[in-house]
C-alpha cells in the first residue's frame, strides 16, 4: 500500500510554533506532583484486570514516511471501556471515596468521561449519578446505565448539565468526580489527570533502549495532553518535541498558546473528533501545556474515515488496529507534516525519529465506527 504516492494530500488546518516555550520539568511537577503520578499507578496497576495496553510499532507506516520508528500506544484494549478515559474518572472515583461505601458519586459528562465514572463506581460498589444533556445519544446514556449509574438528562447543553449536578450534588450530598478544573475545583480533575499518566509509565518499560523524539498528543480541554507531559517529566530523561493536535473547529489549546492567554472558541460545527471537540482549555492542564508544547496543529474532519480504515485493515503496521474517531487524528498529523517540507524540517522528523502516537480510543461507539470505516 502507497500511502504518500496516491496523489493525496493528507490535510491539516493550522500549524504553528509556542514561542513561550520551555519545558522546565520541576514547574510541570509542581503542577502535577511525581507523588500524585506515583500512587495513580500504584493503584490502578492493582485493579482487577488490568494490563498494560499493547505499543504497536507501525512499521509499514515508518518505511513510508521515511523515520526510524512510529509507536502507537493502543488504548482500545483498556480494561473493558476502551479507551484512556478508564484512567481517569474511575481512578478519581476511588480517591474521591477513600475507602468509604456510603458516599454517592455524580458528574456532568458528554459520555467517555462519565462511562469511566460510572465503571469506578460500580468497581467500589458505590452510587452514581450521571447528568448528561439532552444532545448526548441515548446510546451513549445507556452504556452508563448499563454500568449501574442513574442517568439524568437535562435540558440543554453540556453547562446545563454541569449546571444541573453541581446543583442536585450540593443539595444531597454527592461528590461530584470532574474531569475538568475550575477556580476552587482542581484536585479531583487532577486525579483524573494522574491516572493517564500511567499511560506513560507503561510506554517507560515498553520502548526498551528507544528514545522518543516526538509525540503527538490529541487535546480535547487538554487533559490527556497535560497529563502525558507529566509523564514525560516524571519518567524520560529526556525530552521529545511535543506536538498537540486538535480539530480545527475547537482549537482552543492553539488559540491560547499563540496568544499566550486562555482563550475560548465558540464552536459552530461539531468535529467528528467529537472528544476533542471543546471549546475551553481546562486551569490545570494549561499551567503545564502553555510553556511545555512546542508545536501546535489543527485539522479538519477529512482523513479520519480514511484514517481509521487504514488502521483497521493494517496498512500501517503487521496487525489490524481498531481505531476510534479520536485515535485517528495522532497519525494524521504525523503523514501530513512528513508531506509538507517545510514542517517536517522544522519539528526535526527525519530517518532517526522514534515518534509516539496516542490510540486514545477503540469503537467506543460501534454504530460511528461501522459508518465510518465502511464509507
Ligand atoms: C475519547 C476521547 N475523549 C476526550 C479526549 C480529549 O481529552 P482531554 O479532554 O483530556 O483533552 C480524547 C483525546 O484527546 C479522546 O480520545
Amino acid at each position: 500500500m502507497t500511502i504518500l504516492s496516491n496523489g493525496h494530500l493528507w490535510k491539516y488546518s493550522e500549524f504553528i510554533e509556542n514561542k513561550n516555550f520551555l519545558f522546565d520539568k520541576n514547574k510541570i511537577l509542581n503542577s502535577l506532583s511525581k507523588k500524585d503520578i506515583d500512587d495513580a499507578y500504584l493503584s490502578i496497576s492493582s485493579w482487577k484486570g488490568y494490563s498494560p495496553t499493547p505499543l504497536i510499532e507501525l512499521n509499514k507506516l515508518s518505511k513510508e514516511l521515511r523515520l526510524n520508528k512510529i509507536f502507537y500506544k493502543d488504548e482500545s484494549k483498556r480494561f473493558d471501556l476502551k479507551s484512556f478515559k478508564a484512567l481517569g474518572g474511575a481512578y478519581a472515583v476511588e480517591k474521591v471515596s477513600k475507602g468509604n461505601k456510603d458516599i454517592v458519586v455524580a458528574t456532568a459528562t458528554a459520555g467517555n468521561h462519565g462511562r469511566s465514572v460510572a465503571w469506578g463506581a460500580r468497581r467500589l460498589g458505590l452510587k452514581c449519578k450521571i447528568f448528561i444533556s439532552e444532545f448526548v445519544s441515548d446510546a451513549r446514556g445507556q452504556a452508563m446505565a448499563e454500568l449501574g449509574a442513574d442517568v439524568v438528562k437535562v435540558k440543554g447543553n453540556y453547562e446545563k448539565s454541569l449546571i444541573e449536578c453541581i446543583k442536585q450534588s450540593t443539595d444531597s450530598n454527592w461528590q461530584i468526580v470532574q474531569d475538568v478544573a475550575w477556580k476552587d475545583y482542581m484536585i479531583v480533575p487532577k486525579y483524573t489527570m494522574a491516572g493517564y499518566t500511567v499511560m506513560m509509565k507503561e510506554i517507560v518499560d515498553q520502548i526498551n533502549q528507544n528514545k522518543i523524539s516526538h509525540i503527538i498528543l490529541q487535546a480535547g480541554v487538554g487533559g490527556m495532553a497535560g497529563a502525558m507531559v507529566a509523564g514525560i517529566a516524571r519518567y524520560l530523561d529526556n525530552v521529545p518535541i511535543t506536538i498537540t493536535v486538535e480539530p480545527d473547529s475547537a482549537a482552543c489549546v492553539l488559540e491560547s498558546i499563540r496568544t499566550g492567554k486562555i482563550e475560548k472558541i465558540d464552536i459552530k460545527r461539531e468535529s467528528l473528533m467529537g472528544g476533542m471537540s471543546c471549546g475551553e482549555v481546562s486551569l490545570v492542564p494549561w499551567e503545564i501545556l502553555r510553556n511545555s508544547v512546542k508545536y501546535c496543529l489543527s485539522l479538519p474532519d477529512d482523513d479520519i474515515a480514511k484514517t481509521m480504515k487504514l488502521l483497521g485493515n493494517a496498512s500501517f503496521s503487521e496487525e489490524k488496529i481498531i481505531a476510534g474517531e479520536n485515535s485517528a487524528p495522532g497519525v494524521i498529523s504525523l503523514i501530513t507534516s512528513c508531506e509538507n517540507e517545510k514542517i517536517k524540517e522544522k519539528i526535526g522528523l527525519n530517518k532517526n525519529s522514534n515518534v509516539m502516537i496516542i490510540g486514545c480510543e477503540g469503537d467506543t461507539d460501534q454504530a460511528m465506527y461501522q459508518k465510518l470505516v465502511n464509507q
